[in-house]
C-alpha cells in the first residue's frame, strides 16, 4: 500500500489566544509555538502514522526550517528523496491563531511551495513507480497539481484532491479527480457561489457534472457528507463528538486517513467513517503534525465508541 503526496510543507508559527484579534486590534495573552505543518506534509504524516508507506514530493528553502521539515518527515518513516531544496526562496511559513475554542485563522507565504514545477513532479514521479493513491492539496502551482494527477491517473492510481484553499478549478483537472475532499466553505467556493449564499448541495452537484467522480465535504463537527457520483445518491458520516482544543489540520489528517482506507480496499463510506474518527483524535490535541493520531490510537478509539451487543 504505497501512497504518494504532491503538497506543501508550512513551519507554522502559532498563537493561542482566548480570542481572535479584529484587524486593527492588539490583543496580549497570547501563547507561541512552532509545529511542523503545510498541508501536504501534514497529509503526509497522517497517512504514515495510520500504516501507509508514503513518499512525500514537494520543496523547502535551504534554510533551518526546510531542514527541520525534511527532519521530521524522515523520522516518521516518510520517503523525503523528492523534498527538493530550492536555494533563493525561504520554506513556506504559516501564521496561525487559535482561539480558545480550537477555531484558527491561518496566513501563509508560501515560499519555496510554489518553486515546485511540473518538471519536478513529473522526474519525480517516473522515479517512485507503481502506487495506489495520489494525495494533493493545492498550497503548489496548479500546473504541477494537473500534472500529477494525469500521471497518477494514466498509472491506475487513485486521485484525491483536497481542494484547500479553495479556487475554481477546470474540467480538465477534475476528469481525473477520483475523490474530491473540500470542506464546507470551500465546496462553495469551487463552484464560484457567493459563500454566504452557497448551498452545498447545489455546489456537490455542478462539481459531480464537471466530471469529479465521487465528493466528501467534511463539516466539522457536523460530520461529512458523501456523495457517490455514480448512484447519484449521498451519505452523512457522523461525527465522533470529542472536545475539541485546535482544529488545525483536522482536515489534513481526514484526507491522510481516507487514502489509507481507500488503499485498503475499504469502501469510500466505510474508510470516511475511519477518517472521521482519526481526524476527531486529532482536534483534541494541539499544533498540526503533534496532533495526528497513530494505527493503535485510531483503532482504540473506534473500539471505545462501538455500542455494547
Ligand atoms: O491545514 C493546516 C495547515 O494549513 C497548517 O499546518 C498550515 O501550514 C497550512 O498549510
Amino acid at each position: 500500500m504505497k501512497i504518494v503526496v504532491v503538497g506543501s510543507l508550512n513551519m507554522d508559527l502559532v498563537v493561542r489566544m482566548p480570542k481572535i484579534p479584529r484587524p486593527g486590534e492588539t490583543l496580549l495573552g497570547g501563547v507561541f509555538k512552532t509545529f511542523p505543518g503545510g498541508k501536504g506534509a501534514n497529509q503526509a504524516v497522517a497517512a504514515a502514522r495510520l500504516g501507509a508507506r508514503v513518499t512525500m514530493i514537494g520543496c523547502v528553502g535551504d534554510d533551518a526550517f526546510g531542514r527541520e521539515m525534511r527532519q521530521t518527515l524522515s523520522a516518521e518513516g516518510i520517503d523525503t528523496t523528492h523534498v527538493l531544496v530550492h536555494p533563493e526562496s525561504a520554506t513556506g511559513v504559516a501564521l496561525i491563531q487559535v482561539d480558545a475554542k480550537g477555531q484558527n485563522s491561518i496566513a501563509v507565504a508560501s515560499g519555496a511551495n510554489f518553486e515546485l514545477t511540473a518538471a519536478d513532479v513529473e522526474k519525480a514521479m517516473l522515479s517512485i513507480g507503481k502506487f495506489d493513491v495520489l494525495v494533493m492539496p493545492l498550497e503548489t502551482p496548479l500546473e504541477t497539481i494537473y500534472t500529477a494527477a494525469q500521471i497518477a491517473s494514466a498509472g491506475g492510481a487513485k486521485v484525491l484532491l483536497n481542494p484547500a484553499p479553495a479556487q475554481v478549478l477546470e474540467p480538465d483537472l477534475l476528469h481525473l479527480v477520483d475523490v474530491l475532499l473540500p470542506n464546507e466553505y470551500e465546496v462553495g467556493l469551487m463552484t464560484g457561489a457567493d459563500l454566504a449564499a452557497a448551498d452545498i448541495h447545489q455546489s456537490a452537484k455542478q462539481l459531480l457534472s464537471l466530471g469529479v467522480k465521487d465528493l466528501i465535504v467534511t463539516m466539522g463537527d457536523q460530520g461529512a457528507l458523501f456523495f457517490d457520483g455514480r448512484t447519484n445518491t449521498e451519505m452523512l458520516i457522523p461525527a465522533c463528538p470529542v472536545q475539541a482544543v485546535d482544529s488545525t489540520a483536522a482536515g489534513d489528517c481526514f484526507v491522510g486517513a481516507l487514502a489509507v482506507g481507500l488503499c485498503e480496499g475499504q469502501t469510500i463510506a466505510g474508510a470516511a467513517a475511519f477518517a472521521s474518527a482519526a481526524s476527531a483524535i486529532s482536534v483534541t490535541r494541539a499544533g498540526a503534525q503533534p496532533s495526528l493520531p497513530s494505527r493503535a490510537e485510531v483503532e482504540k478509539f473506534i473500539c471505545e465508541r462501538k455500542p455494547s451487543p
